[in-house]
């Protein structure tokens, strides 16, 4: 966890250093809507309640305020604007040991407040995403968990819509543990066009335990694209968040975030980072640390206005695993959608000065049997035959080599 969340934290149970000063616990609300749940963030100091700003806050943070306060999963992060005045700002370089939380938070004139939603009926657990998880539902106060057999694919694409995220991706039991007592003992049976889980019809299921292996476990996608070039694994970087796509501005991005794009894509290897400049407006800025620590984009999302935007290209077909670089590891090629490694044999040096070139590296400098690991199954079964000056391996020739598995080595 972030510093800031874990001072917020210790802050809002009363037992920071500060207590020691004031005879009430410092306190986290939400006020404003008819929920508890969601509204404007307010801390308490000193007996005044005060408001925070709305800069620099992602989901990811508003995930742990969320959690805190009991209310399920952080959807949604908002600016409200209000006339000028005093509101908790979090200084961003006072979260190195031996500093006081007193230190952190300090009165700032503002004209933006911190509006947060969190989804009080619907959480997905143990995972690092807000998007995947071991699925739990909310009734009379109390968290539920869901077995496999009561909740089907229909269902999950609701629950996916509901917390923001893409299209359901895997749903798979005990995937992320198994279901804790108490059990929720319906049915679920959604249309798959309602817009909250617990709007679907569901029948009694009479369930009290689910048996072991069994509990739901969800994986929504994560809600990133790339949009308008070539293929699906070229363009502008586009994330969606409160149900708006928006570009991504450049911040400091370099090779190493835009690797864990494209991995994420499924698109192979990062070939280039580049920008756009355009009058964008509004779009989203992030974090390139946020990424590389493993969060998904759309929690280390900012609201930010710019008008330099991302545009990354993945190779798309051929990816090297393993390697300590982009530029090195073992070499793998993609043909229906499915990764397939190479065997020593059917590639040679002319062919790596394709992949090299695909990959934009210098040329090949080492080729060389298991370097970064053994083959994994399935393996490619042509053998490259490339001139050695096409733009990409699977533009170059190749002959049958009917192999399905290279030899140790
Ligand atoms: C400060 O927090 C500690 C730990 O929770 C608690 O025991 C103590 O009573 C608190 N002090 C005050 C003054 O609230
Ligand atoms: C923020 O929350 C307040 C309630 O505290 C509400 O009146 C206002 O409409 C919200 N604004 C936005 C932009 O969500
Ligand atoms: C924004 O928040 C992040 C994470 O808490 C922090 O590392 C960064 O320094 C903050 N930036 C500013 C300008 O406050
Ligand atoms: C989360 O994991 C813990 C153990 O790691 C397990 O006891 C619990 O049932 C899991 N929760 C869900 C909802 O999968
Ligand atoms: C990567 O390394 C793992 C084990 O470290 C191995 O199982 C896998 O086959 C390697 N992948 C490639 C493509 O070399």
């Amino acid at each position: 966890m972030d510093h800031l969340l874990l001072l917020l934290l210790l802050w809002s149970s009363g037992i920071s250093e500060r207590n020691q000063s004031s005879a009430e616990p410092d306190e986290v609300r939400l006020v404003g809507k008819a929920s508890h749940c969601g509204g404007t963030l307010e801390i308490k100091h000193v007996r005044e309640w005060t408001p925070v700003d709305f800069y620099n806050w992602t989901l990811k943070k508003a995930a742990v305020v969320c959690e805190h306060l009991d209310c399920g999963s952080a959807v949604s992060v908002q600016e409200r604007k209000s006339p000028r005045r005093l509101v908790w700002s979090f200084r961003p370089d006072c979260f190195q040991s031996g500093s006081k939380l007193g230190d952190c938070l300090r009165l700032l004139p503002s004209t933006t407040m911190l509006n947060l939603t969190c989804l009080d009926s619907v959480r997905l657990l143990n995972s690092s995403s807000l998007c995947s998880g071991g699925l739990q539902v909310k009734s009379n106060q109390r968290w539920s968990s869901v077995c496999e057999a009561d909740f089907d694919l229909q269902d999950a694409e609701v629950v996916c819509r509901e917390l923001g995220c893409g299209p359901p991706s895997l749903l798979r039991g005990a995937l992320y543990g198994e279901a804790e007592a108490p059990v929720w003992s319906r049915e679920f049976q959604c249309g798959g066009h309602e817009s909250a889980l617990l709007d679907c019809r569901s029948s009694g299921s009479a369930r009290s335990s689910c048996s072991p292996g069994k509990a739901a476990g969800l994986t929504c996608s994560e809600p990133v694209r790339l949009v308008g070039g070539a293929s699906r694994c070229a363009g502008t970087l586009e994330v969606k968040h409160l149900g708006e796509w928006r570009p991504v501005d450049d911040n400091g991005w370099t090779m190493k975030p835009a690797a864990v794009v494209c991995e994420h894509l499924d698109c192979g290897s990062a070939v280039s980072v580049g920008l756009i400049f355009k009058s964008y407006g509004s779009v989203w800025r992030i974090n390139p640390d946020c990424v590389q620590s493993g969060s998904p984009l759309r929690e280390c999302a900012i609201s930010w206005s710019s008008s330099s935007i991302l545009d990354l290209t993945c190779s798309d077909s051929v990816r090297l695993l393993n390697g300590s670089s982009l530029c090195s590891g073992g070499l793998q090629v993609k043909s229906n959608q499915r990764w397939s490694s190479v065997c020593e044999a059917d590639f040679d040096l002319q062919d790596a000065e394709v992949v090299c070139r695909e990959l934009g590296c210098g040329p090949p400098s080492l080729l060389r049997g298991a370097l970064y690991g053994e083959a994994e199954a399935p393996v490619w079964s042509r053998e490259f035959q490339c001139g050695g000056h096409e733009s990409a391996l699977l533009d170059c020739r190749s002959s049958g080599s009917a192999r399905s598995s290279c030899s140790p080595g």
